[in-house]
């Protein structure tokens, strides 16, 4: 794990320019106090997609997604948040300072460097043989041509050659100060009985980079007709290289997979770059394996749709086939389409017109469990006993996956396909997830109860008045406003009554009291979280600036920050200015919004009571069911008064 110091994290985050990084991805042009541009989360032709160079906040209408510079750059590069810091250090020249390393990781962590370092060097050199040297072009570059790659593919690939000599390599890296060590742990060079030589000799290269760009190993295939050596050759596994957790194409790939949510998946490095020339670029190659559960994560980080492209014969079948239970499993969605026998997207690609593969992307990609149920029914048609195999089969795909309703959905679908009884197929389904219940472990209580959660519209409204909390938190938090409230006073005959009185307090106080009292909890985890921490700034009496307060945020968090403080840019202070509202009306207005806000989360929450009430009367016995209705009659007073309130606060 990398740990960079905090003293680096908050120079970069003063040294950034919020605008100048969102600049190099996203064309932006001045309006007003901010600046705009196209979303790059979505195909849109009227931009929507702002930025504060005021508040260095962006957010994108048209995704809801906005935050800070880290968080553009771990939403639209796919950074992780130390990547992200790191890319910025290098734009301004910041030097990175780790820390809280023991000087084993130190260790390990320089030992890591120096590899990449080797690994990158030869890359470029591979690249500068192929386009520069007499036997690269003669031999490397003419076979990529006859394959009908371009230029530009070769520069987006980075495709490399390496000279067909024992030890090219080895000298050159050597030559230019490069440790042998490297070039040995690498995989790069081998040494054997004190001889070395390149492991890569006379293949044309194919580098394999991270998810951020670095490049951590390589394929190298063989052009020579040779049956004694192998067609492609890879990296031997190490510490920068493991073939696991690496997808071919992604760092190529991911902004595309992203912006289409979907992920194409082809098995070899030539299939993904005839994609790309053929205008698909949300592709990946697992590399000729099936799916792991480190390579599925990586696409679950860009997309939860993922779309098998195999050739259609029995062998590239049970290809497809294999990677799928660990997509399901993460509760993805896949699909899959099938090219005609004999062709895989490379041939098919270079066969037919840009259009035409698109067109038949789009008409032949099915839903893998009803491709699959199909495809079993066809095997079972006529044979009784394969037909309850088939069963089974279908069925454990179906257990696989984590949703409900989606299992149910794909009951119903495949008894229809499959001509069986959807009863058959339920029980069958009971009796898996019972037996994959007794062997998980015990967990996950709390994840089903949630799954029993309120009818969806009172969500909403909640939702709403809790966003609302925290809007009155975020931007007024610490103002003083008079709101109308009422207090309890009785006269002289000891008769109480409800007076309404002029009230005037800070925001955050008003807001901690009320729901106090209420023994209220927001019911969202990022409001609830966002709350404690402004009413933690605001009772130690610290003033809240925003960027720093941005810097302790979950990417959810900031987002939500963002949009709730563009929001009040583009709109609320907009109507206050049109409607010529001053300051001091101002203030009664948030104390408006304020007293509203509250009462009706109350009445809420009353409703809520009221309802669970009624539900317990309805096993009780008559003596506890009088007291039950007692109580409900007494929420139910409790509501009118609110309402009456209400009223009065209205806008
Ligand atoms: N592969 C490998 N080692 C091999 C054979 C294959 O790593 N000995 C991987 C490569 O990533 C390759 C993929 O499996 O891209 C698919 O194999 P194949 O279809 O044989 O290769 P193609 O990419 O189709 O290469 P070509 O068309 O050049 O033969
Ligand atoms: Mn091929």
């Amino acid at each position: 794990m990398i740990l960079i110091s905090k003293s680096t994290v908050d120079i970069v985050f003063e040294t950034a320019r919020l605008e100048e990084v969102i600049g190099d991805f996203v064309k932006l042009k001045k309006s007003g106090s901010n600046f705009k541009g196209l979303s790059p989360f979505s195909n849109e032709k009227t931009p929507s997609f702002m930025v504060s160079p005021a508040k260095q906040i962006w957010k994108d209408f048209s995704s809801g997604k906005g935050g800070n510079v880290v968080s553009f750059l771990m939403e639209h590069e796919h950074f992780t948040f130390p990547e992200a810091i790191k890319f910025l250090a290098k734009k301004y020249n910041i030097e990175v300072e780790e820390t809280q390393q023991t000087n084993e990781q130190k260790e390990a962590a320089s030992l890591r460097e120096s590899m990449y370092a080797v690994t990158a060097f030869a890359q470029s050199y591979f690249s500068k043989m192929l386009t520069e040297s007499e036997e690269g072009k003669n031999i490397g570059l003419s076979y990529f041509k006859e394959r009908g790659f371009t230029d530009e593919s070769i520069e987006r690939f980075h495709l490399g050659y390496s000279p067909d000599e024992w030890t090219a390599l080895t000298n050159a890296a050597t030559d230019a100060g490069f440790q042998k060590e490297f070039l040995v742990s690498t995989g790069l060079t081998i040494e054997k009985g004190g001889k070395t030589f390149d492991r890569f000799k006379g293949r044309i290269m194919f580098p394999i980079h991270s998810m951020s760009g670095r490049v951590t190993g390589f394929g190298g295939r063989i052009l020579k007709q040779d049956k004694q050596a192998a067609k492609y050759l890879n990296s031997p596994e190490s510490e920068v290289y493991q073939k696991s957790k690496v997808l071919y194409g992604l760092y190529q790939a991911k902004q595309h997979i992203a912006k289409e949510s979907n992920c194409y998946l082809v098995e070899g490095y030539t299939d993904v770059i005839q994609m790309h020339q053929a205008g698909i670029q949300n592709v990946v190659s697992s590399s000729g394996t099936a799916l792991t559960p480190d390579q599925v994560r990586l696409i679950r980080r860009l997309t939860n749709t993922i779309t098998l492209l195999f050739d259609g014969d029995a062998a590239g079948l049970r290809a497809a086939i294999r990677g799928v239970d660990v997509i399901l499993e993460a509760g993805m969605h896949v699909s899959i389409c099938t090219f005609p026998a004999g062709e895989d997207p490379d041939s098919f690609v270079r066969k037919n017109q840009p259009t035409e593969v698109k067109e038949f992307l789009v008409k032949s990609t099915v839903d893998f469990v009803q491709f699959k149920a199909k495809l079993l029914s066809e095997e079972g048609e006529n044979e009784p006993i394969r037909k309850a195999e088939t069963i089974g089969e279908i069925v454990s795909t179906i257990a696989l996956i984590p949703d409900a309703i989606r299992r149910e959905i794909y009951i119903q679908d495949c008894a229809s396909t499959m001509n069986i009884s959807e009863d058959v197929l339920f029980s069958t389904l009971a009796q898996m997830l019972q037996k994959k219940a007794k062997q998980a472990p015990q967990t996950k209580a709390s994840e089903k109860m949630q799954v029993v959660s309120a009818p969806k519209q009172k969500v909403n409204q909640r939702f709403v008045l809790e966003r609302n909390i925290i809007s009155l938190l975020l931007l007024y938090g610490n103002e003083e406003v008079s709101f109308e409230d009422v207090v309890l006073q009785s006269d002289d005959e000891g008769k109480i009554e409800l007076t309404p009185t002029e009230i005037s307090a800070k925001v955050y106080e008003k807001i901690y009291l009320d729901l106090q009292q209420d023994e209220v909890e927001l019911s969202t985890k990022s409001f609830r979280e966002l709350y404690h921490s402004l009413l933690s700034i605001y009772n130690e009496q610290k003033p809240l600036i925003m960027e720093t307060f941005l810097l302790e945020l979950s990417a959810e968090q900031s987002a939500l920050v963002s949009s709730i403080i563009m929001d009040e840019e583009n709109n609320v202070l907009h109507d206050w200015e049109r409607k010529n509202i001053i300051i001091n009306d101002k203030k009664s207005e948030i104390g408006r919004w304020l007293q509203q806000t509250i009462l009706n989360l109350r009445c809420l929450l009353i409703q809520e009571k009221i309802g669970e009430l009624k539900n317990k009367t309805v096993e009780s016995n008559v003596e506890t069911h009088q007291e039950i209705l007692e109580e409900v009659n007494d929420y139910v007073g409790l509501k009118k008064n609110l309402s009456q309130r209400l009223d009065r606060v209205i806008f």
